[in-house]
């Protein structure tokens, strides 16, 4: 342990974890999800499926790594399961995935921080332009890509712990004080019926699809994200307390920053079906009407706290294959960092160029039934978070409930948590990793993508 390091305090692995999970996923792709989804409808399920079908994956991510205190792949083998480290391979190379392109989403919200703060509020309507306009945007791209890389060329207590511990209130408090505003424009009810009055005949089976792979993605579960930040947790820390704190927060997070944006969407007469293009579009003409200096202080704010939140999450991506290739390869750390953030930013190219460079990977597939195409990075988007993260979160529950079996399970979940046997909390991880994980996401799984490919 002491040679892999680890956090430093109790405080540490919730904060870290938590500033994994709070992201890009949260205020850039929440809102858009709901605005394509048909708003309050896939709001509930949403928040439904992250209490239902992921919060369970979380508190299992969590036992095994702290159990094994290794990767997530390296964990299987660790309990006995060799063959089972196909499971954390294969989330490897979807956290690999996702970071190639969450990395270019970075880079925009880095690239506004630097527009707005040099008083170019007209930002929102050349977003097009701008991601674009590949030599910048890889330029902002590249230095979020090397900060993640530095940082965790350091390893993972210190910066993380410390940097989480003073930002994420922060963000907290400037989205607590952006919905307040939004309250006030006109139009406002009209965005803030949008977001919570459900109509539920809005729902289909995309719309399904994308709420399960939100939840994963949002709270970074399905690819081993958490097993490996779990690896660094401490014997008497409460998972299932820890686990049941990371989900609301992120939930809270994210229905903040849809209470803040639909409003401000209204007010402005936009699209509530703008796409990746949402929050970038809407946001700047919001600050503007702030007026000068203040709109300048409080929109640089805002996207540098963005970018700051997602250093904590493109952080906790990079650190699950470096610490396969160092715990499983015994390569030096250092090194093992710096190469693979060079193939992810490779990897991350054809994101880069599929907003608006270049045409073919702009248009990149028709899905059946869809009458428009969709370009490369929402396609990566779509296979890798709403059907390989809830593949891995079906995985590893049938693994942890019937491979690696629910008594070990249960016995890891009772260190930190003397009364954990017999309570609620206890029947809920219980029902949810035996029978409704696997049974309710391999269900929601096998639909969705027949849909998907089939119509
Ligand atoms: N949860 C992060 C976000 O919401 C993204 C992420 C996904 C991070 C998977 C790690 C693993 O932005």
């Amino acid at each position: 342990m002491a040679q892999r390091g680890g956090f430093s305090s109790r405080l540490g692995f919730v904060l870290a974890a938590a500033g994994s999970a709070v992201g890009l996923g949260n205020i850039w792709k929440f809102p858009f999800e709901v605005g394509q989804g048909g708003g309050a409808a896939f709001v509930a399920m949403y928040v439904l499926f992250c209490f239902i079908l992921a919060f369970p994956v979380m508190v299992t991510e969590i036992a095994i790594g702290r159990k094994t205190q290794l990767n997530a792949a390296g964990a299987y083998t660790a309990l006995g399961f060799k063959k089972w480290r196909i499971v954390g391979i294969l989330g490897i190379a979807c956290g690999t995935l996702i970071l190639s392109y969450y990395n270019v989403v970075a880079g925009w919200a880095f690239g506004y921080f630097v527009e707005i703060i040099t008083g170019n509020f007209d930002i929102g309507n050349q977003f097009g332009a701008f991601t674009k306009d590949v030599l910048t945007v890889g330029g902002y791209a590249t230095v979020f890509m090397l900060t993640t890389t530095f940082i965790v060329s350091r390893g993972v207590s210190g910066g993380i712990e410390k940097a989480a511990k003073i930002l994420m209130p922060s963000l907290i408090a400037m989205i607590l004080g952006l919905v307040i505003y939004a309250m006030t424009l006109p139009n406002a009810m009209k965005g803030v019926e949008f977001y919570l009055v459900p109509d539920f005949s809005k729902i289909n089976l995309s719309v399904i699809r994308s709420a399960l792979g939100q939840a994963f993605f949002s709270l970074s579960l399905g690819m081993g994200a958490i097993i490996t930040y779990g690896s660094y947790v401490n014997k008497n820390e409460n998972i299932v307390a820890s686990a049941a704190f990371i989900t609301l927060a992120d939930v809270g997070i994210a229905f903040l920053a849809g209470l803040m944006l639909f409003p401000f969407v209204f007010s402005q007469g936009l699209d509530t079906n703008g796409g990746p293009g949402l929050i970038f579009i809407t946001l700047p003409g919001v600050f503007e009407s702030l007026g000068g200096n203040l709109g300048v202080i409080i929109g640089g704010a805002f996207f540098l706290l963005l970018s700051f939140a997602a250093l904590t999450s493109t952080i906790s991506l990079l650190e699950v294959p470096v610490s396969y290739v160092v715990d499983e390869y015994k390569i030096q750390r250092k090194k093992a960092v710096w190469i693979i953030a060079l193939i992810i930013f490779v990897i991350g190219l054809p994101s880069l160029m599929a907003n608006g460079y270049s045409e073919s990977l702009t248009k990149f597939i028709t899905y059946v039934g869809a009458d428009s195409p969709t370009d490369f990075m929402t396609f990566i988007g779509h296979i890798a978070n709403d059907t390989f993260l809830p593949l891995g979160g079906i995985l590893i529950t049938i693994f942890a409930a019937y491979v690696w079996k629910k008594e070990n399970l249960n016995k890891e979940l009772e260190a930190g948590y003397p009364n954990f046997k017999g309570s609620f909390a206890e029947k809920y991880v219980d029902l949810g990793v035996r029978i409704i994980c696997p049974l309710i996401l391999s269900i929601l799984l096998i639909m969705s993508v027949l849909e998907t490919f089939f119509g």
